[in-house]
């Protein structure tokens, strides 16, 4: 069985994956779940274990459905005229939200109360109506992938969307990049190998995803 089946078959389960891009692009590795299966200790996983910024990464078609923008185009300050990124043409980055039913957003009970939500939200995206359900600004950040998926941008955010793809979930998926806590670097590829294996966890290259789902 190839890498990329063992993750896409860990997905299917609600496992997370984790998710090394390129060397050559942000050099991280983002622990990955399908966002219905965010639960309070998932969330707990990633902000202890990963330590990176808790994000949900939505479809290009799921994301115009909810009319959600990228931040980038929506902020009219010149802090948002030239996104230079340095390994990509342009960030994913969209609105942050919370769910309403959350109090302050924050916690890892709220968070996946937003998270969760975003994943049925995204399941059925022509019966949700999203300013209803979530509030802006919040404490998850949402992603929108490129409309050509990996054949446009080879992001953690593509990435984690084709896998949802191949593994028949919902286009809605978390990330959090690993982080090291001795160094507050990106945390090593071989660390984030031994990592996966001491969890049971599927551990996949970003080339490999592109080689057989783009
Ligand atoms: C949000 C990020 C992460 O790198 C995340 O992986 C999404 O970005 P990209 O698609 O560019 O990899 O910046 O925390
Ligand atoms: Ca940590
Ligand atoms: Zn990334």
């Amino acid at each position: 069985v190839s890498a990329v089946q063992r993750a896409a078959d860990a997905f299917a389960a609600g496992e997370p994956v984790l998710v090394h891009d390129a060397a050559d692009r942000e050099g991280e590795v983002d622990l990955i779940y399908p966002a219905r299966s965010v639960g309070p200790a998932a969330v707990a996983r990633m902000r202890n274990d990963a330590g990176g910024l808790i994000c949900v990464a939505l479809s290009h078609e799921v994301a115009e459905t909810f009319d959600l923008p990228f931040l980038a185009d929506e902020i009219d300050h010149p802090a948002a005229e030239a996104d230079h990124l340095g390994y990509d043409e342009r960030s994913s980055f969209s609105l942050t939200v919370n769910h309403r039913d959350t109090y302050t957003g924050v916690t890892d009970e709220d968070r996946s109360t937003t998270i969760t939500a975003l994943g049925h939200a995204a399941a059925d995206p022509e019966h949700t109506d999203f300013a209803d359900e979530f509030r802006a600004p919040g404490h998850v950040h949402v992603l929108r992938a490129a409309p050509e998926l990996l054949d446009e941008r080879e992001g953690h955010t593509e990435l984690g969307i084709a896998l949802a793809d191949a593994a028949g979930r919902e286009p809605a998926v978390v990330v959090c990049e690993m982080l090291d806590d001795e160094t507050g670097e990106a945390l090593s590829v071989d660390d984030a190998r031994a990592y996966a294996e001491r969890h049971g966890f599927a551990y996949v290259e970003g080339r490999d995803l592109v080689a057989e789902l783009a």
